[in-house]
């Protein structure tokens, strides 16, 4: 099956099409011919080449035109739609620390959020705004009428029954606003009350079982608007939204259901109000079903995080025997799925360069007693235990990275494989110029320090003072000055230090595991 001629002309990768810093579109879909048309074309290594009726000419990988579609992640087709005994063997849940420390970590927590709609994070101190501090991990605060984030404690004079002891049905929130607050945290302070648990049921899955059930009302109740409307002495806000949104392809997205806002609807006719009603009860009926509803109790440190555009939350009322204190505060999902796509990213890069010092790094052996891997991990083995900075110690480690790919055997074959800037580049998809700029410039320290420090040449081990030819020999004054002046200099002499140390067979240096976490806590 050919491509089709537009589609394939659009995601064309060359650097006329997009802009080689961000990937961005450079043309207009109106600035193709309206009779474009393939000239030729031709296959050859995972490559498809084509030249086109206006002269351009582009160079496709296979395997990435044949990638599946991504998805944005909010539809029921990315969901696990679930019910409470889905949970018997536990929720998902991490320690705040732990949250905060490993990569990992925080991948499973905002999967399960992505997933399933909800995570819990344990022994978040049990502080005054500290929900904001949640929300900053994952996303950005999203600040509304209530504050930046409001008290659910027993008020007053409340401005919404969530502010007294009364039960809560299962409920999203702020649906009378537009766009509605995808993402909710609460962060328990206190909950010594007797009763003020807490109840989850995931809405995707009642809108689904009513579609089982009972198509047509499932139907009526996606394309019928519903007002929902908010108001106290300074606000007043409405949204006339369905109570079950689905996209284009009828997938559910969306579920908004909250008895207290829920305003007069005004239908065109009585039947239609009548069958509004009708399918309105049988789906607020379902999100009651026992089977549905996910029970826990929030104690002080807990804290909830939630789609709020998919789950209902709910609590049972409580008596004011003790008190009861949540904060909470609304975000999105867009700014979670970001989070969580760049930590699944890095975490992936993180692979591939392990996998480069357990693969090819640990038989290269490039004239020295070493392994390229040995050589990197002393490298960065060296600088720890000098107490460099973070930033050094991956440099150092990763110093050589550009070898990789076969090159390494062409610089002892005479031929200077940049390996220094290509190091450099490929790094710098994750890393800051603090960890790439040392690597860029190590093969020029070496060329620097050759120069102006007597014996220095004299002490490069046989391969690097081959090598050293290859790359240019030492400075002269001028480039030695002009180098000595560039930023980051400093640290390339001192990277080009522990690379001239680090040769040494048997060395027992750690593995690789060891400096992921530094490397992980440096990325972005
Ligand atoms: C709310 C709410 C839940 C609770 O404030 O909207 O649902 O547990 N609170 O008090
Ligand atoms: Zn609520
Ligand atoms: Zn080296």
């Amino acid at each position: 099956m050919p491509f089709p001629t537009y589609w394939l002309r659009d995601n064309c990768p060359c650097t006329d099409c997009r802009d080689p810093r961000n990937g961005q579109k450079l043309f207009q879909i109106t600035d193709l011919p309206a009779d474009l048309a393939i000239t030729a074309q031709h296959e050859q290594n995972g490559h498809l080449e084509v030249l086109w009726s206006d002269g351009h000419r582009s160079r496709y990988e296979l395997a990435r035109l044949a990638e599946p579609a991504a998805g944005d992640g909010r539809t029921e087709a990315d969901k696990r739609l679930w019910e409470a005994a889905d949970f018997t063997a536990g929720i998902p849940e991490a320690d705040w620390d732990a949250y905060l420390g490993d990569p990992a970590e925080r991948v499973a927590v905002l999967s399960a959020v992505r997933r399933s709609g909800f995570a819990v994070l344990r022994a978040v101190p049990a502080v005054d705004r500290q929900v904001l501090e949640v929300a900053r991990t994952l996303g950005f605060v999203r600040e509304t009428n209530y504050g930046e984030l409001f008290d659910v404690r027993v008020e007053a004079a409340p401005n919404n029954l969530a502010f007294t002891s009364a039960v809560i049905a299962p409920h999203t929130d702020n649906p009378y606003r537009d766009p509605v607050p995808t993402l909710q945290l609460l962060h328990c302070l206190a909950n010594s009350a007797t009763g003020g648990d807490s109840g989850l049921v995931d809405g995707f899955r009642a809108a689904a079982i009513l579609r089982a059930e009972a198509p047509e009302e499932f139907a009526l109740l996606t394309r019928t608007p519903v007002p929902f409307v908010f108001r106290d002495r300074n606000t007043e806000l409405r949204a006339e939204r369905p109570l079950i949104e689905v996209d284009s392809l009828g997938r559910i997205r969306e579920v908004r259901f909250n008895n207290r806002s829920i305003g007069t609807l005004r239908l065109p006719d009585p039947a239609a109000a009548q069958a509004f009603y009708a399918a309105y009860r049988r789906f607020a009926e379902i999100t009651l079903r026992p089977e549905l509803r996910l029970e826990f109790r929030l104690g002080p440190g807990d804290c909830l995080i939630f789609d709020n555009v998919r789950l209902l939350h709910a609590r049972t009322a409580f008596e004011q025997d003790g008190s009861r204190h949540l904060q909470g505060c609304y975000a999105d999902l867009d700014g979670l799925f970001s989070t969580l796509a760049v930590l699944e990213r890095r975490g992936a890069a993180l692979d591939a360069i392990a996998e480069l010092f357990e693969g090819e790094g640990a038989s290269e052996y490039l004239g020295e007693a070493v392994t390229m891997a040995e050589h990197m991990l002393q490298a960065g083995a060296l600088a720890e235990a000098a107490g460099a900075p973070a930033h050094l110690v991956a440099a150092a480690l990763l110093h050589d990275v550009g070898h990789f790919g076969g090159s390494g055997l062409d610089l002892m074959k005479g031929r200077d494989n940049r390996h220094s800037e290509r190091g450099a580049e490929w790094l710098a998809q994750w890393f800051g110029p603090a960890v790439t700029e040392p690597i860029r410039l190590h093969v020029a320290a070496k060329r620097y320090l050759c120069a102006v420090e007597p014996g220095y040449r004299a002490r490069l081990s046989e391969a690097s003072e081959y090598t050293l030819g290859v790359q240019g020999g030492p400075m002269t004054e001028q480039q030695a000055a002009a180098f000595a002046a560039r930023p980051g200099a400093l640290d390339a002499v001192a990277v080009r230090r522990w690379d001239e140390e680090a040769k040494y067979a048997d060395a027992g240096t750690p593995g690789f595991g060891h400096f992921r976490p530094l490397l992980a806590a440096l990325m972005g």
